[in-house]
């Protein structure tokens, strides 16, 4: 991945102090100046101000179908992570998508660059490489297809693409590892074991059939030869640290305050409270849930703390609760807000582009056969 990081007209610093007004109003400015080569889109789990200006609210899966069908806009904000921003610039800047525009590329801008994903951050390429390299000497890597969570570097995809692996959300998980099973008898999934073990158990997969390979361990992923041989499903040892605050005495309390109270939690939450949960789903599958729900539902939900409250403020006919009493939210997301985007979209009009996120030739290459397949699978 490299980052262009032009000379910018306008220093971050004086946006800082400037009032949500003023900077709506500078953003709305910009917007009318750019048109339809614009477009801004924001994650679920951003703050209110900044889902308000964004033309697309999505989860991983909604807002990188968007990158990829995009034709009139030449510039993405991406409020969102790192993951998110590299993804776009993937699927948007596809060779045929490019030929399309005459060699014209879309540029992503990340408006905060240190909105990462602290999960994307527990695998490393060289540790799934060394990875596979061990385990290469013991089961036979040819049978073995790599799945990647969306939430991993690009480098992560590219990985997968060049190894006949696939690329899942949250909302395909289940469809990418039978996507898998369908080519090979074994499966590693990185970087997030929750979401691989719970999409696992609900395929009748069971737990002895999934170690955990841990990078940090001496030894085959601190795994014997002889459980690697039995393995089905390889986790690595990764986990989100919003999800996993979630645990299974806030799912008893609901239930004996409220009786009748439906859970609904992401699967990034760890398999405990995803056992006990009623109903689980992407960010964009929670939000439909509580969309077609009755008036006078119960929920207490388990995913970040602005996705909720948001639900709470456009649902006053439903009881909304936060699945946590302690507060669960993303501080990398939280890092965009309206001074960085309207820094980072005046910059843009002005011509010298700041916080763009360009991924490599090679890698966005074999990143994008990863992609594909995502998207294909439902
Ligand atoms: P979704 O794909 O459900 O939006 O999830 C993204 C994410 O990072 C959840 O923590
Ligand atoms: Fe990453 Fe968790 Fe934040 Fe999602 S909520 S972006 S998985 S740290």
């Amino acid at each position: 991945m490299t980052t262009a990081t032009l000379s910018p007209k306008f220093e971050l610093q004086p946006y800082k102090s400037l009032e949500n007004d003023a900077l709506e109003a500078r953003i709305q400015a910009v917007r009318e100046q750019l048109g339809s080569q614009l477009m801004i889109l924001g994650h679920h789990y951003q703050q209110d101000e900044v889902i308000a200006q964004s033309d697309l609210r999505g989860d991983s899966y909604l807002l990188s179908q968007r990158a990829a069908d995009s034709t009139d806009c030449r510039h993405i904000a991406f409020c969102g992570v790192h993951f998110m921003a590299e993804t776009a610039d993937i699927l948007a800047n596809r060779p045929d998508k490019v030929a399309e525009r005459d060699g014209e590329r879309v540029g992503v801008y990340l408006p905060d660059l240190a909105a990462g994903c602290s999960m994307a951050d527990m695998a490393a390429i060289d540790q799934i490489e060394d990875a596979w390299d061990q385990l290469s000497e013991v089961i036979d890597t040819d049978d073995l297809t790599p799945v990647t969570y969306i939430n991993s570097a690009a480098s992560l995809k590219a990985f997968v693409g060049r190894h006949g692996g696939i690329v899942c959300t949250s909302s395909n998980a289940r469809a990418a590892i039978e996507w898998a099973f369908a080519r090979t008898s074994r499966v590693m999934f990185f970087p997030d074991q929750h979401l691989g073990r719970n999409t696992a158990l609900g395929m009748d997969i069971t737990d002895e059939k999934m170690p955990v390979w841990d990078p940090f361990a001496d030894d085959l992923g601190g795994n014997t030869e002889e459980v690697l041989t039995q393995s089905k499903v390889l986790l690595w040892k990764g986990h989100c640290s919003v999800h996993q605050m979630f645990r299974p005495e806030h799912v008893a309390l609901f239930r004996d305050k409220y009786p009748g109270i439906k859970i609904l939690v992401h699967p990034e939450c760890p398999r405990e409270v995803f056992e006990l949960a009623d109903e689980y789903g992407s960010t964009g599958k929670i939000i439909q849930q509580v969309e077609a729900a009755p008036p006078g539902s119960q929920w207490a939900i388990g995913t970040e703390l602005h996705l909720v409250n948001r639900l709470k403020q456009e649902h006053p006919e439903q009881e909304i609760h936060f699945l946590s009493p302690v507060v669960c939210m993303c501080a990398t997301m939280y890092r965009i807000d309206l001074a960085h985007l309207c820094w980072t979209l005046e910059n843009l009009a002005a011509g010298t582009p700041v916080n763009m996120i360009e991924v490599d030739e090679e890698t966005a290459k074999w990143s994008l056969v990863a992609l594909e397949r995502m998207l294909e699978v439902r």
